[in-house]
């Protein structure tokens, strides 16, 4: 990992870093191509996130059905004054920082003569979402220091800079999309990361009334629609496959049982796909379904579990007056290296 990192972008405060080469595209297009050839397709979540996708996604946040991003700045507003005007010579770092609605909330409650001291960390997958972050955040906050890094914060933590204290920010309920195992596996490589004074603040969607969830995920302007639909444009162009997103319907529901909202595409046609990363040719049928995220809606419990099986020890819970989202601080357990 010696060779020069692309600089994206540059100026006294900002630098923007690629480390998405580090990850080599035949074992993404591997990835890709294995899940869509298992009897049970799948994509993952994380390919949603092409230009078309994040913007697509930044509509989602600001429909009346899609309550998660609302709500979670909500509380953030309500704690931000508290919480934030302690913190002077940190590192902020934020995991999957998508558009820097959220950063802005707590970087305002900076005391204004530390804002130079802080180093804002953004790591995202999609380097246009982080330049334009970056752009905006520079006119907010002309003296803030800002390295953002674009990668895939799920398999590259270690890119982490850990010289200073360190406040990690991974909000949204981003860890919705992971599977059960994935995410006891990502806390606690996260928790072993962490130092003792690092906090950790996590945004989490809860269970509620299955209607509310429903529409959520199926909003009548068809947005989240044509944000599922996206994904088989972003597939086609990292491995040149002709999916027509035309030829898909959407369709989400909540899982109670599993406790998590299951987004699929539904093939309404016999189709056949091609690749020429793949000698076959790949062929759905028609009703057969695509599955393209998981979204686990947690509760306390779950939380606690996840407390006892990692380093993460909880210090508080800030929820909003109908605990419909939850943002939970945590700590390193202290004996634990
Ligand atoms: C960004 C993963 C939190 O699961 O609610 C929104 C993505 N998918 N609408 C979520 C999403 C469909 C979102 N997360």
């Amino acid at each position: 990992m010696n060779y020069n990192r692309t600089v994206l972008l540059e100026s006294d405060k900002v630098k923007i870093e690629n480390y998405l080469e580090d990850l080599s595209i035949d074992f993404i297009r591997k990835e890709i191509i294995t899940g869509l050839t298992l009897t049970d397709k799948y994509i993952s979540s994380k390919f949603f996130y092409n230009e078309t996708g994040s913007k697509l996604f930044e509509t989602i946040t600001h429909l009346t059905e899609y309550y998660p991003t609302r709500i979670e700045r909500g509380i953030l507003r309500k704690i931000s004054p508290d919480f934030m005007s302690k913190f002077k010579n940190i590192d902020i770092i934020e995991l999957g920082s998508g558009d820097c609605s959220k950063i802005k909330i707590l970087l305002n409650s900076i005391l204004p003569q530390n804002i130079s001291s802080i180093r804002y960390i953004p790591i995202d997958i999609s380097w246009s979402t982080l330049k334009k972050s970056a752009k905006e955040l520079t006119i907010l906050f002309p003296d803030l220091n800002i390295k953002g890094l674009v990668a895939d914060f799920f398999s590259q933590l270690n890119i982490i800079p850990s010289e200073n204290k360190r406040l990690f920010l991974f909000l949204g309920s981003t860890l919705g999309n992971f599977t059960e195992n994935n995410i006891i596996n990502f806390l606690s490589q996260l928790s072993s990361i962490m130092h003792t004074n690092d906090l950790f603040l996590l945004g989490i969607d809860l269970a509620k009334e299955t209607s509310v969830l429903n529409q959520a995920y199926n909003d009548e302007k068809g947005i989240t629609a044509q944000f599922n639909k996206n994904i088989l444009n972003a597939i086609n162009s990292i491995i040149g496959s002709d999916f027509n997103i035309n030829n898909y319907k959407h369709q989400a529901f909540f899982n109670k049982k599993k406790s998590q909202i299951e987004m699929y595409l539904i093939s309404t046609k016999d189709q056949i796909i091609r690749t020429p990363f793949h000698s076959k040719p790949i062929q759905i049928k028609k009703d057969e379904s695509i599955h393209t995220e998981n979204s686990y809606k947690f509760s306390i419990n779950k939380i606690k579990q996840i407390s006892a099986q990692t380093k993460l020890k909880i210090n508080e819970i800030f929820f909003d007056k109908k605990k419909w989202f939850a943002l939970i601080l945590f700590s390193k357990k202290i004996n634990s290296s």
